[in-house]
């Protein structure tokens, strides 16, 4: 049965506890209000691995003054119930205090990765995914750590961290869950109202139709953004088309078009990634 953890010493003895016994261990960060986009991480990790540690942890230092760390959704019962149908073995769940006991003098940027995409309307935001995600490394020690390519931006700058700075684990790359309808799965979409709803698969429209031409050697972006401000009721905060994962402008190979649409209480994002002879 799944066991929750709620302080870093306990963590500490089950880690331990399964190194010493040759186990191998694959890490799923997240924030909870799980959905199956989150299962499918952890699907994918009970295959690589023999236990699957999942963290539970709305991170205060990846949201900026204004954002929406304070109603960001949570329902930690329901979570567990889907984490351990999953397959999930343990679930971390500390508190902020446990996390972060004081303030730190040193701090760990993302760097150019994030002059781009999401890091130009959220500033400070992935330096704050950084600073947890380094310390969940330290502490899961885990074989494998598992990401979604939803976050593009975030899956980029970790591959980097770790590449960088020689974490010993391996960064995995899960596609995206979509609704039915196309809608990538976020905990965010419980914001939409019903209306922004039925607009929002335009947003992975937008990026067909942006693939096509960029594929085509054409401009993908004012395609894009008729066929978002002909569809949708949102501000378009970025579209982009920029190399992957290094994400500069030269583009030619692994390619990521990304977006951001900001609707009345959610911003939404997508991405797609594909290959640019
Ligand atoms: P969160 O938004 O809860 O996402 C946790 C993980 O689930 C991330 O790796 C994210 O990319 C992945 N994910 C979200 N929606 C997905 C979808 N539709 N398909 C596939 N994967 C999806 O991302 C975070 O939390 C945080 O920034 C975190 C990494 C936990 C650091 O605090």
């Amino acid at each position: 049965v799944l066991r929750t953890i709620e302080t870093i010493e306990e963590l500490k003895n089950w880690v331990q506890g399964k190194k010493d016994a040759g186990l191998s261990i694959g890490l799923v960060p997240t924030m909870g209000f799980l959905h199956e986009g989150h299962i499918k991480l952890v699907e994918t990790a009970k295959k690589e691995n023999d236990e699957v540690l999942m963290s539970i942890f709305v991170n205060p230092a990846q949201f900026g003054p204004g954002e929406d760390f304070e109603r960001y959704p949570r329902n930690m019962e329901r979570d567990k119930q889907l984490a351990e149908t999953a397959g999930t073995d343990v679930i971390f769940a500390p508190s902020a205090d446990e996390v972060y006991p004081r303030e730190s003098a040193i701090a760990i940027s993302a760097g150019r990765l994030a002059d781009q995409l999401c890091g130009k309307s959220r500033p400070g935001h992935f330096d704050g995914v950084l600073k947890v995600v380094t310390k969940l490394f330290h502490l899961a020690q885990a074989d494998r750590a598992y990401f979604g390519q939803k976050d593009a931006q975030q899956l980029a700058i970790i591959e980097s961290l770790v590449e960088d700075f020689n974490f010993p684990l391996e960064i995995r790359r899960v596609e995206t869950v979509r609704e039915p309808d196309g809608l990538a799965k976020s905990s965010r979409n419980v914001y939409l109202s019903e209306k922004e709803r039925s607009e929002a698969p335009h947003l992975k429209k937008a990026l067909e139709i942006g693939k096509e031409a960029a594929m085509d050697g054409r401009n993908p972006i004012p395609l894009m953004e008729q066929h978002l401000n002909a569809n949708t009721s949102g501000q378009i905060d970025y579209i982009q088309l920029l190399s992957y994962p290094d994400l500069t402008e030269k583009v030619e190979g692994e390619a990521i078009l990304a977006l951001a649409v900001q609707f009345e209480k959610a911003r939404l994002i997508d991405n797609l990634l594909f290959n640019i002879k």
